[in-house]
């Protein structure tokens, strides 16, 4: 592994991370919302949307932490690259404030604002090399070529591409163009990088060895990374922070347990990690396929009959019917479970494992 000498690459001090790279519980507020200001690095104010009438965003409230790896989660079309396109000012806002360090950057020109992007589709220049094209915000900023060598080499150690300078675009896989892609936009050290799904192109194995490797780098730069993806597993992997985000506003802002754990709404608990909903004439409850207990405890008194089984990922899934026409499923690793399709049994679960959810859908 590559150690990296953050003083020798960056050149002045960057702010250093707590050990475990997470921001100290007793900075999260209620929510998980960071209530310190000056660990504050980027606030979104009321921000609002709309194309041809349309509202994409509508009020859009956060503050995020420096250092903080912050998830956009949510269904496509939500509004998440919409959000990262007004933050890098590609994009101007109908309403409301983005501040970056106390300061509103809405007047800023994109390359004005002290935040970079890494998008989707790689986008690197076709016709320049590896070390051109991760150099090229420093030659725009007319640093020594000598320096530019040398820090293009220590980007390259850092993305495991040690050797590449010379490649051209069309001559790298996906992934290591991916990771081109990143060398480049982290070599001018911005405070805040934004990310729209940068690992979405990559199969699974890469994406998961490039999850953590992105990881590692987020930490031991200190750098804010406001991050898009779809993969809620992803999300719960690298996150400090998840906002879960539906039609244009956030629904939960939390850490990955405070969401996975204590869902806040109906939606939220479906969405990330697709738990049960019942509900009762009063109240909605959520609760995870790994928490239904099949007969035998005293909790056990809903009848239910096994409807489908199914097996993925490394686990049985089991499709339950209950007599009210609800659907209540639950997991179990290995495949050997002693239950058929039709057999009736009663299934339940203990008080601790239901969140009470706001119910909506
Ligand atoms: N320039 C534009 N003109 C008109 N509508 C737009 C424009 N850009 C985005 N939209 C619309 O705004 C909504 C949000 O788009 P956005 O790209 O932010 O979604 P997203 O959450 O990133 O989705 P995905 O996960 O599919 O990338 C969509 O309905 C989209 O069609
Ligand atoms: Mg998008």
């Amino acid at each position: 592994m590559v150690v990296f000498n953050l003083t020798q690459f960056s050149g002045k001090e960057l702010t250093a991370l707590p050990e475990n790279g997470r921001i100290p519980r007793n900075l999260v507020g209620i929510g998980g919302r960071i209530n310190t200001v000056s660990d504050t690095i980027l606030e979104l104010k009321k921000i609002k949307k709309s194309f041809g009438g349309n509202t994409v965003l509508n009020g859009l409230d956060i503050s995020i932490g420096r250092g903080e790896f912050l998830t956009l989660l949510g269904a496509s079309g939500c509004g998440k690259t919409t959000t990262l396109r007004i933050i890098a000012g590609l994009e101007q806002p109908d309403g409301g404030d983005i501040l970056l360090d106390g300061e509103s950057i809405l007047s800023k020109e994109p390359n004005r604002r002290n935040v970079n992007t890494v998008f989707q589709n790689y986008a690197l220049f076709p016709n320049m090399n590896v070390e051109k094209n991760i150099g090229y915000g420093l030659k725009i900023r007319k640093r020594p070529k000598e320096e530019i060598r040398r820090r293009v080499k220590e980007m390259l150690e850092m993305v495991q591409l040690p050797g590449f300078e010379k490649r051209m675009p069309d001559e790298l896989s996906g992934g290591q163009r991916q990771r081109v892609a990143i060398a480049r936009a982290v070599i001018n050290q911005p405070q805040v990088l934004l990310l729209d799904e940068p690992l979405g192109a990559l199969d699974l194995k890469l994406r998961r060895q490039m999850q953590l490797e992105l990881k590692r780098l987020q930490k031991k730069l200190g750098i804010t990374f406001i991050y898009i993806t779809h993969d809620q597993e992803e999300a719960i992997n690298m996150s400090d922070r998840i906002a879960v985000m539906r039609n244009g506003v956030f629904e939960q802002i939390g850490t990955p347990n405070e969401i996975y754990d204590h869902p806040e709404t109906s939606y939220v608990a479906d969405f990330v990690g697709n738990a049960n909903i019942y509900r009762t004439p009063d109240k909605t409850y959520a609760i995870r396929s790994e928490n239904i207990l099949l007969g035998g405890e005293p909790e056990c008194m809903i009848p239910a009959v096994v409807e489908e089984k199914s097996f993925a990922g490394g686990q049985l899934r089991i499709l339950f019917a209950l007599e009210d026409g609800q659907k209540i499923t639950a997991s179990r690793y290995g495949i050997d479970y002693d239950l058929n399709t039709g057999e009736r049994i009663a299934i339940g679960w203990k008080e601790a494992s239901a969140a009470e959810v706001i119910d909506n859908g």
